[in-house]
């Protein structure tokens, strides 16, 4: 079994992916009923840890807000799987034009965060 989920997605209309939220909507069926569950949560998840991973072509300081805001609050807060951090790579292209990820620091960024996150187990 995995220890770490990695959520990763372009930013599409300011938030995650069709594609992506039909995955975690998929995790109703790993649900078990919890006989005290927190927070308002029907049913607990197994624990695991999580990270996310997200491409957009702006970069502004808003750009990934309510991307972010849904991790921590559906993904981290409600189901309750441990944030281990994310890397947000603004400024990678846009909708018609070719992708341009090559030319930013955010391959190497998002490499050098996959090394440090288990670093000190
Ligand atoms: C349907 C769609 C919606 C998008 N919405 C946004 C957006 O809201 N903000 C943004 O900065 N980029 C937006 N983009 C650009 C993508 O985030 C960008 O193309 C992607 O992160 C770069 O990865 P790629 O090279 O695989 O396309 C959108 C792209 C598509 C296709």
């Amino acid at each position: 079994m995995a220890d770490l989920i990695v959520f990763a997605s372009p930013l599409y209309f300011w938030i995650i992916s069709s594609k992506l939220k039909a995955f975690i909507e998929r995790f109703y069926r790993i649900a078990e009923e919890g006989p005290n569950p927190p927070l308002g949560r029907y049913e607990k998840y197994p624990v695991k840890d999580c990270a996310l991973l997200m491409t957009a072509a702006d970069n502004y300081f808003w750009t990934f807000e309510q991307a972010v805001s849904y991790y921590k609050f559906a993904l981290v807060n409600y189901i309750g799987f441990h944030d281990k951090g994310m890397v947000l790579a603004g400024g990678c292209g846009d909708t018609n034009g070719k992708p341009h990820i090559n030319k930013t620091i955010h391959l190497r960024e998002a490499y050098e965060f996959g090394e440090r996150i288990y670093a000190n187990v």
